[in-house]
């Protein structure tokens, strides 16, 4: 029978339900049996699903600046802030992404700390976070889009309406050229670059930086859609003016919406409210006992390679010279070297690695690193949460190899070993996924074909874990 967690937890007389401080998870006999089982038995809240939000409504403000992989959607975020917080707590996502979290924190009125080891993200977060007087904001960027005009169409290419000396912005990169084979569209990248490095005012500037990386992808041979890096040689590309334009106008629009609901409290006295930083997620710029709630979604094991991803704006730039560099810390890589460690918190786990390591060394390798690494997460998380914050964490299972990875399942372990209690367990449909779905191993697209080694599934889980 399939219960929402609220009826299991009143019917089940396991010990898992009621933790308290001096009862460690050791006591509690066969723990990963009852673990599965109140999954199993967990039926989809549809509460959870906001099946008729439309892309306008999750995209609203300033959440559609900047595609992202794996974002979830504003009203997820907002709900668990609002039904575990008040006003002016402090509400943290370690894994920021492009801040989808921080954003509704803000717009609620509590504080937001947020940190992700990906330079875009952290600027993406930052222009999202940052609201501009639409005033301001509009004078400078009728200026800008004029100037690229003028530059763009007369012959005198030193004259610009507003009398600035635009000097282009020339990389040198093979990995440049790979993507951008045209060297006219290079050129073309170079003087809109060089015409926003002329912006004094920085968060202007961080904006058009924004708008300029979300274009990267449509102006290159990136095979759009795609999660893996593959170029696409057919590709019909718009000019990067017409993109830009596009893109400024549209983010002008998100700014004064995102403007006109952010709370005067929060717009005035922005540092107060916000604290941005580009850090591991195992190093939050927060004291110990200080934070009310966590409300994020880590990254997968071999998933989305999110340095991968996000290449062309790192080259850009100048965040880094190769692609290789750029992977350094990020969790859920394949592209580790072996280490060894065999602290994992969780006996799921244990299971899970000796299993895939039958099909795969290197994945099993992978998802032992996984693991350890969102162990030293939870660690921290729990460093920083105040006794009785809680933490939701957004994690849906996967299968590797045609070996279930319960990462739902395992988190929960781990996070039950460390000290923190279920407060609740939440299963929500992903709407736009029917049936669970396969993935290309070539380009990482979701496919209708069974004969794929990824799985990804219709359901994911939040996990509202608190600190005892
Ligand atoms: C699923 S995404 C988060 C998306 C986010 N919820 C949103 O709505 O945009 C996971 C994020 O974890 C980040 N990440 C990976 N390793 C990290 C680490 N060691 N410390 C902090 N962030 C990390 C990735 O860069 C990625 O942005």
């Amino acid at each position: 029978m399939e219960l929402l967690y609220e009826d299991l937890a009143k019917k089940n007389g396991s010990q898992l339900f009621h933790i308290e401080k001096d009862i460690t998870t050791e006591s509690i006999p066969n723990m990963q049996m009852e673990l599965k089982e109140i999954f199993q038995q967990l039926a989809e809240d549809s509460s959870w699903v906001f099946e008729d939000l439309t892309q306008k409504d999750t995209s609203y403000a300033t959440h559609g600046f900047h595609k992202y992989p794996a974002k979830f959607i504003p009203q997820l975020a907002r709900r668990c802030i609002e039904e575990n917080t008040n006003s002016n707590d402090v509400v943290c996502d370690p894994f920021m992404g492009c801040g989808t979290t921080l954003i509704e924190s803000l717009i609620s009125g509590r504080k937001a700390v947020g940190v992700d080891i990906n330079p875009v993200a952290y600027l993406i977060s930052k222009v999202k976070t940052t609201p501009i007087n639409p005033k301001k904001l509009k004078i400078e960027m009728d200026k800008v889009l004029s100037d690229l005009n003028v530059y763009f169409e007369s012959n005198n290419k030193q004259k610009t309406l507003s009398n600035v000396e635009i000097l282009p912005r020339i990389l040198t990169n093979e990995r440049i050229d790979y993507w951008f084979p045209n060297k006219k569209l290079r050129e073309d990248l170079s003087i809109i670059l060089g015409r926003i490095d002329t912006i004094k005012d920085k968060d202007i500037r961080d904006f058009c930086l924004c708008a300029f990386s979300n274009i990267l992808k449509n102006a290159s041979i990136w095979l759009m859609k795609s999660i893996k890096p593959t170029r696409d040689l057919n590709k019909k590309i718009d000019s990067p003016m017409n993109l830009f334009s596009r893109q400024i106008k549209k983010m002008i629009r998100g700014n004064e919406t995102y403007w006109n609901v952010l709370p005067t409290n929060v717009k005035s006295n922005l540092k107060n409210y916000l604290n941005l930083k580009k850090a591991d997620a195992r190093n939050l710029p927060a004291e110990d006992n200080s934070l009310s709630l966590i409300v994020t979604s880590p990254p997968y094991v071999t998933s989305y390679e999110y340095a991968d991803l996000h290449q062309l704006t790192a080259l850009w730039f100048g965040y880094t010279q190769s692609v290789g560099e750029f992977r350094e810390g990020f969790i859920g890589s394949v592209h580790k070297k072996e280490f060894d460690h065999n602290g994992i918190k969780s006996k799921l786990a244990k299971q899970e690695i000796e299993d895939l390591g039958k099909k795969s060394k290197k994945e099993a390798e992978a998802v032992k690193n996984y693991f350890f690494e969102m162990q030293q997460c939870f660690e921290e998380m729990y460093r920083v949460l105040k006794p009785e914050g809680r933490a939701c964490i957004v994690i849906g299972n996967t299968e590797l190899r045609k070996v279930p990875m319960l990462n739902a399942e395992v988190f929960v372990e781990i996070m039950l070993n460390l000290g923190f209690k279920m407060h609740k367990i939440i299963k929500r449909r992903i709407p736009s996924k029917v049936l669970p779905q396969t993935r290309d191993s070539k380009t990482g697209r979701f496919s209708a074909t069974s004969n794929s080694d990824r799985l990804a599934y219709a359901y994911e889980y939040i996990l509202i874990m608190e600190k005892l």
